[in-house]
């Protein structure tokens, strides 16, 4: 950090939705980062905080209340709760979280509002909307569902249509249709509060495109291609009743847009956390204000959020905006609503006490510049070669042979050998690059160098065998373990961001009070003669059938998923009672079967029907083995005309049922019968 630049940093992280609990694409995208980002700020004795909490407003929590039949604030209840306590297990270090729905937010909220009111930044905007008598209530875009105007998909949304890619307006659906009530909407006029971000876009671009080129690309690029497109004035206000109200008279049962009222909660939260003195934070120039958020958000926090504290006038504006690439789960888009996710109070149930292994696998795999993946082999792979081959490992050795050696006191440190001086060569610069890398929102690579110092620890001990030299010197092996347990120190400070769990542990071994970040390459922070604790186990191994449990239990989701989205095929047209009379559909059994050449998807059957015996040319080669289908019974209709394929003659058609894979199963009567019997 520019020290000079700034006095304090402002760390803010994305106000997660109340409507659900929070998964490890959160942990990975957000707030892990975030947390190693203003742990190593505080262990570097900067003046930061950490501000989060939830954001509980929105038409999606109305509409899963509405499903449940509870209140809006029954359901933020429940998942601020979950959330919160989620977040306190993992270690996510907030200095405060709060919630949208407090009272001092409520005000803040409304107070900004009405200063841009007054000062005339909005515009106001009267427009026609599709209202939903049955559920009276106006509906937001992606609640009402319709056929697209141009692929004529049937199931376009007001906003967008996903099978052709089209962006849409509600009014361009054909045949629109309420998704909350399944009712014709019909179109009322309503007004509304824009801000004209138009007019701050020659400002944005000199912000951003000419100010912050050293963005992350994909941020850079976002903002780039929304301003090169050009900003149009945006609603800030809706029709609805959940919400911080629009303070404005002749408004009622409008309230505040949740993307206007959210971003403004970092600024209440901050509010409650520092009733005295929270305008330094947000409005002296020295303070570096960072928002840490998900590729979905960016639009918001780069350009909308900073339009409005711009707009506003006495705000600083962020610093940096570190967004997140998203995080997929073994190959496919984490999805709350399939159910396609690692929930981070289930992992908790299945792994407890293993917070750090998945700090560290969403770390070490975090999608900074791209989409990642998290698959559970992977997980158990850095667990195992990593967590415990190599930084579990180090601190287990170097303590066991203390207490072998010296009962757990730690030995002094003699003369050393050029070997000794090459290895700490290797690590005198880990403090620097560590730091460089956080500073930069790199924390992968951070993650590395920590992890790399681990490796030279346990490189040391493998090579210098203080266990062979035991009996002949004692004084050597002081010194061997003496800095081993230095090293381990140092990895006690250095994963302190990382894997704070992990780091308390390593600390209360090694009897070390508190640390700070600037003590990291010394040799000497363990003064001799210190009492180690007794050694514990860092991390433990995970076996094969842990994972294949947790593959399984995903393997079972989309198996469940599919099973829910097939729906059978809509009825065909009503025929009359006479039309199905004319069909003869009869039994009969299989007698011979074999493909026919040159076509691989058709069977010949030589079925006996009662009547002599016919032939039958069947499309289902694909789904049966001839020979298993020889003394089989079936369907087939007996007075369909004869027609040629292939040069032979189909006296009928065997009855096949078809799933929505396209599978064919033939139709056999559920006890034989006689050949030739009628089915009625
Ligand atoms: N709730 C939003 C989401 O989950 C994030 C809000 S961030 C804030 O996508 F800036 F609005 F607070
Ligand atoms: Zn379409």
């Amino acid at each position: 950090m520019e020290e000079k630049k700034f006095k304090r940093i402002l760390v803010t992280t994305a106000l997660p939705y109340a409507n659900g609990p929070v998964h490890i694409g959160h942990l990975a995208g957000v707030y892990v980062p975030a947390d190693i980002y203003v742990r190593y700020q505080r262990l570097k004795g900067r003046d930061v905080l950490h501000i989060g909490g939830s954001d509980e407003h929105g038409v999606p929590i109305t509409l899963k209340a509405r499903k449940e039949g509870v209140t809006p604030q029954d359901i933020v209840d429940r998942y601020h709760a979950i959330i919160k306590k989620s977040f306190e297990e993992f270690g996510i270090s907030f200095d405060i979280y709060s919630r949208t729905t407090s009272e001092i937010h409520c005000k803040t909220a409304s107070d900004f509002f009405r200063k841009l009111y007054d000062k005339g930044v909005f515009i106001e905007k009267t427009s026609e909307q599709y209202y939903d008598e049955e559920a009276q209530q106006f509906l937001a875009d992606r609640y009402i569902t319709g056929t697209c105007p141009h692929c004529k998909n049937e199931r376009a949304y007001g906003d967008q249509c996903e099978a052709c890619g089209t962006s849409l307006n509600a009014t361009d659906l054909i045949n629109p249709k309420s998704a909350i009530s399944g009712s014709t909407p019909v179109l009322r006029e309503t007004k509304h509060w824009y801000l004209p971000l138009d007019r701050y876009e020659n400002f944005l671009k000199e912000w951003i495109l000419e100010g912050h080129k050293e963005w992350k690309p994909n941020v850079y690029g976002q903002c780039k291609s929304w301003l090169d497109l050009g900003l149009q004035p945006r609603a800030v206000s809706r029709d609805l009743d959940w919400g911080v109200p629009v303070p404005v008279e002749g408004a009622e049962g409008k309230v505040l847009y949740v993307w206007f009222d959210a971003p403004i909660g970092y600024i209440s939260n901050t509010k409650e956390l520092r009733p005295d003195d929270w305008e330094k934070y947000w409005k002296d120039p020295e303070t570096k204000l960072v928002h840490f958020i998900g590729k979905d958000n960016i639009v918001f926090h780069c350009i909308v959020f900073p339009a409005m504290l711009k707009a506003e006038g006495s705000y600083i504006l962020p610093e940096n905006v570190p967004a997140n690439e998203f995080l997929n789960l073994e190959g496919d888009k984490i999805s709350t609503s399939r159910n396609w996710a690692v929930w981070l109070h289930e992992y908790l149930e299945d792994f407890p006490g293993k917070q750090d292994v998945l700090r560290y696998v969403l770390t070490a795999n975090a999608p900074e510049t791209k989409d990642n993946d998290f698959t559970w082999k992977d997980f158990q792979a850095r667990n195992n070669n990593e967590l415990v081959a190599i930084l579990g490992n180090f601190i287990n050795r170097s303590m066991v042979l203390t207490h072998k050696y010296f009962d757990g006191k730690v030995p002094a440190c003699g003369e050393l050998t050029d070997y000794d001086r090459a290895t700490l060569k290797e690590f005198s610069d880990v403090k620097e690059r560590v730091e460089n890398c956080i500073e930069n929102y790199r924390f992968r690579e951070a993650l590395k160098e920590a992890m790399n110092l681990a490796r030279i620890g346990n490189k040391y001990l493998a090579d210098t065998e203080p266990w062979k030299i035991a009996k002949s010197d004692m004084p050597r092996v002081a010194t061997i373990l003496n800095l081993s347990l230095q090293i381990a120190a140092n990895l006690s400070i250095a994963f302190e961001p990382f894997l704070p769990f992990t780091a308390k542990k390593i600390r209360a071994m090694l009897g070390l009070a508190t640390v700070e970040w600037d003590m990291l390459g010394r040799i000497d922070i363990l003064p001799e003669n210190t009492q180690l604790a007794e050694p514990i186990l860092l991390f433990e191994k995970i076996d094969d059938s842990v994972v294949e449990a947790q593959i399984k239990k995903l393997n079972d989701t989309k198996a469940a998923n599919e099973k829910a989205a097939h729906k059978a095929e809509p009825v065909a047209p009503t025929i009359e009672f006479d039309d199905f009379l004319k069909l003869d559909i009869r039994v009969g059994t299989v007698l011979e079967c074999q493909k026919v050449p040159k076509a691989d998807k058709l069977l010949q059957f030589k079925i006996d029907d009662g009547l002599g015996g016919r032939t039958i040319i069947s499309g289902i080669a694909k789904h049966y083995k001839p020979e298993d289908l020889v003394g089989k019974q079936v369907c087939f209709i007996a007075n369909l005309a004869p027609r040629k394929l292939k040069g032979i003659e189909s006296q009928g058609m065997i009855l096949s049922a078809e799933d929505a894979d396209g599978r064919l199963v033939v139709i056999t009567p559920d006890t034989p019968v006689a050949g030739g019997s009628c089915v009625k």
